[in-house]
């Protein structure tokens, strides 16, 4: 256990139909933390999150957030609680505008006056969807597509907020704005947990970081400490 963690998942051991995919991993995030997930494809990252998010359930292990337990609650109950997440892949409607969009994230919430003082927060962060309000999402570029499922995510004003891969496939220049963006979330007070395959970076931007590796743990510590770690190097970050 760590002391004053907002999410720990203890253990959690979860897959898909017959097969485990998860063999009892840890993970935790204290409340202000960027911590990063780091491994190989398939390592069971995206897993992970799926199951602490509720949309898999474990077989074994539990999950707390925010001092109770989550294990097994609905993604929307999970929400409702404050844990929001951002799946892999950019999913935005490209029909609906960024207005609506972001709307749309705020679904969970009934006060107008609440919505209004959420979509001033996220436009402070990314103040190009100020300006593309009326824009079709699907009309958008891959990294402001990106920039829209973020957002739309922040609309719920979150305690966690979890990204599964939030620079993937995109241009160089886009890749550095997330990053930059998820710097500026973090000093805006949230807190996140990021899965990214730009594991050199993921780390130098972290608190803490994790390894994942065939469904179990085999590294973690400070973002430095895991940078600085020869066999992390060696096996995770091209020597
Ligand atoms: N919906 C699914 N059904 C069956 N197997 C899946 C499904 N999603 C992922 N897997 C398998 O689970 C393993 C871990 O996948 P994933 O969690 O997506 O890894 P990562 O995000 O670390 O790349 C992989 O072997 C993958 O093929
Ligand atoms: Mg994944």
């Amino acid at each position: 256990m760590m002391e004053g963690a907002l999410l720990q998942a203890e253990a959690v051991s979860a897959g898909y139909g017959k097969m485990e995919i998860l063999h009892g991993v840890s993970l935790a995030v204290r409340p202000g933390e960027m911590v990063s997930v780091i491994g190989p494809n398939g390592a069971g990252k995206s897993t992970a999150f799926k199951t602490i998010v509720g949309l898999l359930h474990p077989r074994a292990g539990r999950i707390l957030f925010d001092g109770r337990e989550i294990t097994g609650l609905r993604p929307d109950q999970v929400l409702r609680l404050g844990l929001a997440y951002v799946p892999q892949g950019r999913i935005v409607f490209p029909q609906m505008t960024v207005l609506e969009t972001l709307e749309m994230g705020a679904y969970i919430e009934r006060d107008p006056a609440h919505v209004r003082d959420a979509l001033d927060r996220v436009y402070a962060l990314f103040p190009i969807l100020d300006e593309r309000q009326r824009q079709k999402a699907g009309t958008m570029s891959g990294g402001e597509q990106q920039m829209v499922a973020i957002a739309r995510a922040l609309m719920t004003t979150p305690k966690l907020i979890l990204l599964d891969e939030p620079s993937l496939g995109l241009s160089p220049k886009f890749v550095a704005l997330i990053f930059e963006k998820l710097t500026e979330m973090k000093r805006a007070g949230y807190t996140l947990m990021v899965v990214e395959q730009n594991a050199a970076k993921a780390l130098s931007v972290a608190d803490r970081g994790y390894v994942l590796e065939l469904g179990r743990n085999r590294f973690e510590g400070t973002g430095p400490s895991l940078l600085a770690d020869p066999e992390v190097k060696r096996l995770y970050l091209g020597g």
